[in-house]
């Protein structure tokens, strides 16, 4: 497929109005967000897993414009993919729409079935839900949504994504099977003899095609661990404990339950196998053999940015990586950035992103990653580096027309497309399905590649122009807005007058962008009455 007519149909999205973008999704996914409307029922009418994994310019084939185009011009195009006509046909309509029926779906968490879900609820909370745009990953173009309150994010990742997949996009793999580890701890080990049936305690999973597929044990000394203020209160304690590692196929599940499940209905035969005493039995959140990564290759030439020649920003980058190597002040910063996008698309898609988190800064560590060659330093999740490319220097292209910059992620990742939260909330479900409903492997690969093209931009920003001129624009918006509201809340009136872009404006033009100074600005043309009205900011 040609990715540059997956990317035009969404250019300039982010100039459109809300409304408008609405519209434009309504049309995108007409499976999703047309009738049977959700609104009558929690879940919308897609499975939230399957079998195909769509692509969102499948959806833009079957949609009724497509359809309709289809019907006048006596085509059957749809049927194979759309032709550069079509496409400027179905644009055309796009920017003529004024659909304006039912409100639109994506909107947040019902309160009732909020209070289903933990306790002493009081409400919800609501985030943006925006379009990571121009992803093209495995050959394929995607839309990712994602869920995120700071500005920039979604801006950034989507200008990488469109540098990235001017060339090949991303590639991105994915281990074959869904694991998770299950651990069960017994402390006072008189012996380690192990041998056990354990599947009894997943027996959905097995149904499904997975369970517990192997089991491992590491015995720990108690004298390493670290906890010197402690007084003991009895001397009987054995010094050495088993821990046993189940290991789980959960299928497209996160399976944080079941690996919970099967640890603690093993626990006691483990128990009984081995003559020590049940210690704790859980899940672990580190789950190596969920390894996933993604990677790109670009030719320098395609990299120019701004003043910058693509030679300059891929030396910047480079710098600005390897800065990160050798000072976890800023590693932890780096991966910050990155989680900025992983954590996004998490929360957009009913995700446990503490899970998430917690794993990647743990393999961040060397000592997890079992490299002690640097004293236990924590790095940059990302790695950058320039190479030769033989097939353009074959090609008998010379110097720098034959260098590739590249870039790649790899970190543990568990996430879920069957069973959690995902059904609770119809979001997720819509989320899923721009997805075009990724299985749990899919899942992670669109996550890992967003991480990725999240640290692209960060680094091309800072290393290049800065990131605060973009994201002062945005940030001043929000101050702005978040100004008007005072006095609009304090009134009960309508907004004032005032644009909410020209006090950004303002704010910029004098290098002040804070509340007091968006207050000034709209004071200076309020009635007094107004004026004292506001006083909580
Ligand atoms: C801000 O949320 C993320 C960055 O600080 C990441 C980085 O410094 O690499 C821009």
């Amino acid at each position: 497929m040609n990715p540059n007519l997956h990317g035009s149909a969404w250019s300039g999205f982010y100039k459109k109005t809300l409304k408008e973008r609405q519209n434009q999704l309504k049309i995108t996914f007409p499976d999703l967000f047309d009738p049977p409307s959700p609104a009558t029922s929690i879940a919308p009418s897609v499975s939230p897993v399957s079998s195909v994994y769509s692509t969102p310019l499948t959806s833009i084939c079957s949609s009724p414009i497509s359809r309709e185009y289809s019907e006048e011009n006596k085509s059957n195009d749809t049927l194979n993919g759309i032709n550069n006509e079509q496409f400027n046909y179905l644009i055309k309509k796009l920017e003529s729409l004024n659909i304006d029926q039912d409100p639109f779906p994506i909107k947040g968490l019902d309160e009732h079935i909020a209070d289903k879900m933990i306790e002493n609820c009081v409400g919800t909370i609501g985030l943006p839900v925006g379009l990571a745009l121009n992803f093209i990953i495995n050959e394929k173009p995607i839309i990712i949504p994602m869920a995120v309150e700071e500005p920039s994010v979604i801006a950034a990742v989507s200008g990488a994504a469109k540098t990235i997949s001017s060339y090949k996009g991303f590639t991105a793999v994915a281990p074959e099977r869904n694991s998770i580890i299950a651990q069960v701890v017994l402390l006072d080990i008189p012996q380690n003899s192990l041998n056990l049936a354990v599947n009894k305690f997943c027996a959905n999973m097995v149904k499904r095609g997975g369970g517990v597929f192997d089991m491992s044990v590491r015995r720990i000394s108690r004298t390493n661990n670290r906890n010197k203020k402690h007084h003991p209160i009895s001397s009987e304690n054995f010094r050495e404990w088993l821990v046993v590692h189940l290991h789980i196929d959960v299928c497209d599940a996160m399976g944080a339950n079941c690996a919970s499940t099967v640890a603690e209905g093993v626990a006691p035969h483990l128990s009984e196998l081995t003559g020590g005493r049940i210690g704790l039995r859980i899940l672990s959140n580190l789950n190596v053999e969920r390894m996933t990564r993604a990677s790109f290759r670009i030719p320098l030439s395609l990299l120019s940015y701004k003043s910058y020649t693509g030679k300059e920003v891929a030396a910047r980058i480079i710098e600005a990586y390897e800065w990160a190597e050798i000072d976890h002040y800023r590693a932890i910063t780096h991966n910050k950035g990155i989680m900025n996008g992983i954590d996004s698309v998490a929360l957009a898609a009913g995700q446990d992103w503490r899970a998430i988190e917690a794993s990647a800064h743990a393999w961040a560590c060397d000592g997890v990653r079992g490299d002690y060659s640097q004293s236990n330093n924590y790095r940059p999740l990302t790695t950058y580096w320039i190479e030769k490319d033989d097939q353009l220097a074959d090609c008998r292209k010379e110097g720098d027309d034959c260098l590739m910059f590249c870039g790649e992620l790899e970190l543990p990742i568990t996430v879920g497309t069957a069973g959690g939260v995902i059904n609770t909330n119809p979001v997720y479900l819509y989320n899923m399905g721009i997805m075009g409903n990724p299985n749990a492997k899919e899942l992670s690969m669109i996550m890992v590649c967003i991480g990725l093209a999240q640290n692209f931009a960060a680094l091309r920003a800072l290393a290049t122009e800065g990131i605060q001129r973009g994201h002062m624009k945005l940030h001043a918006t929000n101050i702005a807005f978040a100004a008007l509201r005072c006095y609009e809340d304090e009134t009960n009136s309508s907004r004032p007058s005032h644009d909410i872009m020209s006090v950004a404006r303002r704010m910029i033009e004098k290098g002040s962008i804070t509340l007091t100074t968006a207050k000034e600005l709209i004071e200076e043309s309020l009635p007094k009455s107004q004026i004292s009205q506001c006083t909580h900011m």
